[in-house]
């Protein structure tokens, strides 16, 4: 299909006869992210009607469920109940899109889609790769209003699909601002449609802690509420009210387990030993003067940080990361390691004996501070990889001695990731230049909702390649690409949404399909198909691309 019917058919659905009913309303598997493969022709097709079911096979449990995910995803096309029922393995029922593994599908998170007049089959060799499938095929249908009963036209033929890396991510600051259990639920849907599979939790902050810790149940008695909040970008006045929220643990594991549905990991960030007020507020014989502290009301990088020269402190870290383990079973755990200045560390005796103690030198490139906070990260790195975990940190976390398994987050710019990567450590790429979501996405900031600063439009995003200025052999250590959003002048949902989406669609396509696949101009295409979804899930996502009299900006 050309370019001009797709519009058409993405747009307006302007192919569309009044005889629809009987007819049908034709589709094709142009989506978001665009698959590797699409091999289908235009005369044959499979008619998806209200009667069409769901088949998976008998005695796999993760397809059952699947099937049933799926079976709501067609609801919402089709407007009918969709009824999911177990077959013999290797049976494929007529009038069915029966889900099945197959071990020769090379890729864990692969997929096939063969649909021939009689049904669909999407094979994985998981259950993930099936998953990836289904979301395809929900997004080939996205016909929510206009189905109504209409059966959909589905061209015969094979999609072959694979993603580009194999760490697809998404963050989330709940510090600056929480959101509730129901809405992070949300989010984690809007990362299952943009086949994404990591979530990366910012559950603590200078603003707010927001993880139930048992053992120290004052982080979020006290470390949890703010008594004020600044107004605009640190004017001086604050609005006099006090904010606050946390999860319960049980409430965290609940999002571990909807999320690992979806075949998405939450990786938990506790931010240390910078951004740490919250803590300090419960707990100030932490911190290097003793405090007191108090919950941060304002934006930015704060001098008071933990005090390392301090035993307990340490303890203390060990424990939250006890727990923290526990809740989350992630491979990777994120620790932070961002915008903790030097100053308390350089006039506090404890830690400069820490320093001493442990032998921590100075040299042309770092101070002997520097190696004290990598002194740290190395601690906790020891202790959770004692059980079995590996941590994340951000850039900083290479000025020093980086923690030897470290895999590192670039965020300030793509400088450091290269740099990790060329010395041998894991990457995951959220360069600030292209993946932070908190930035303006126009340059008529005057008719946008208030935010940090920057400019990032659509396009810049689409752009970003997480593999630049590396060999072959270094690329292999980028695990992928994530975009963060911080939420410090983000206080809604639907603002959230507002700055999410379509970003992370265009996010969706850097990690997923192959560089020689992407084009801007027939991504934006498929975007206007894709927002049908977006729609009908009640997501609110910004218009910019759209054609120029349609776009105003309505993040509330
Ligand atoms: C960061 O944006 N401070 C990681
Ligand atoms: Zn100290």
């Amino acid at each position: 299909m050309n370019k001009l019917n797709r519009v058409l058919l993405a747009g307006t659905i302007a192919l569309v006869c009044a005889s629809c009913r009987t007819e049908g309303l034709t589709t094709d598997y142009q989506v978001i992210p665009l698959p590797k493969v699409v091999n289908v022709t235009e005369t044959e097709h499979f008619r998806l009607s209200s009667s069409t079911h769901v088949a998976y096979p008998e005695n796999n449990g993760l397809l059952k469920r699947n099937a049933e995910l799926l079976a709501g995803y067609l609801s919402q096309s089709t407007g009918s109940v969709h009824k999911t029922k177990a077959v013999a393995e290797g049976e494929r029922p007529k009038n069915a899109i029966t889900l099945a593994i197959n071990p020769d599908i090379a890729n864990k998170e692969g997929y096939v889609i063969t649909a021939t007049t009689k049904g669909i089959t999407i094979e994985g060799q998981t259950g993930n790769g099936v998953f990836y499938g289904m979301q395809t095929l929900r997004k080939a249908l996205a016909f929510p209003a206009e189905a109504q009963g209409a059966a959909i036209l589905l061209p015969c033929g094979t999609i072959e699909d694979e993603p580009r890396f194999p760490y697809r991510g998404m963050h989330l600051d709940v510090s600056r601002h929480f959101f509730p259990v129901e809405f992070v639920k949300k989010y984690i849907d809007m990362l299952a449609l943009h086949n994404m599979n990591t979530f990366h939790w910012h559950l603590t902050d200078d603003q707010g802690w927001r993880i139930e810790i048992k053992k120290h149940p004052k982080l979020t008695e006290i470390g949890s509420v703010r008594n004020s909040t600044v107004i605009g970008r640190n004017t001086g006045e604050y609005d006099n009210t006090s904010y606050g929220g946390f999860y319960t643990q049980d409430q965290a594991r609940d999002i571990v387990e909807y999320a690992a549905e979806r075949y998405i990991t939450v990786i938990p960030e506790v931010d240390l030993p910078g951004h740490m007020l919250a803590a300090l507020a419960a707990y100030p014989e932490m911190g290097c003067t003793g405090g007191p502290y108090e919950t941060a009301t304002k934006w930015g990088v704060f001098e008071d940080v933990l005090c390392l020269g301090n035993d307990q402190t340490m303890l203390f870290l060990e424990d939250v990361m006890d727990e923290i383990a526990d809740i989350f079973p992630s491979t990777y755990i994120h620790i932070g390691g961002d915008e903790a200045p030097r100053v308390r560390w350089k006039a506090c005796p404890k830690c400069q004996a820490r320093i001493k103690a442990e032998g921590l030198k100075a040299d042309r490139e770092h101070t002997a501070e520097d190696r004290l906070q990598s002194w740290c990260m190395t601690r906790i790195e020891k202790h959770l990889n004692g059980k079995g975990r590996r941590i994340i940190g951000w850039d900083e976390i290479l000025e020093g001695d980086v923690a030897p398994n470290a895999t590192v987050m670039s965020w300030r710019g793509s400088e450091g990731g290269i740099k990790a990567a060329q010395m041998g450590h894991d990457v995951i790429m959220t360069p600030n230049t292209h993946c932070y979501f908190d930035y303006y996405q126009s340059t008529h900031k005057e008719e946008e909702p208030l935010a940090i600063g920057g400019h990032l439009p659509l396009e810049k995003v689409y752009a970003l390649e997480p593999t630049a200025s590396l060999t072959e052999e270094q690329a292999k250590h980028i695990l992928g690409a994530q975009a963060n959003l911080w939420t410090e002048y983000i206080p809604s949902t639907e603002h959230l949404e507002y700055m999410a989406l379509p970003r992370m669609a265009a996010l969706a396509e850097v990690q997923w399909t192959m560089p020689e696949k992407k084009d801007y101009t027939d991504f934006t295409l498929r975007l206007l198909h894709l927002t049908k979804l977006y729609k009908a899930n009640d997501l609110n996502y910004a218009k910019h691309f759209y054609p120029k009299s349609d776009r105003v900006a309505t993040a509330h």
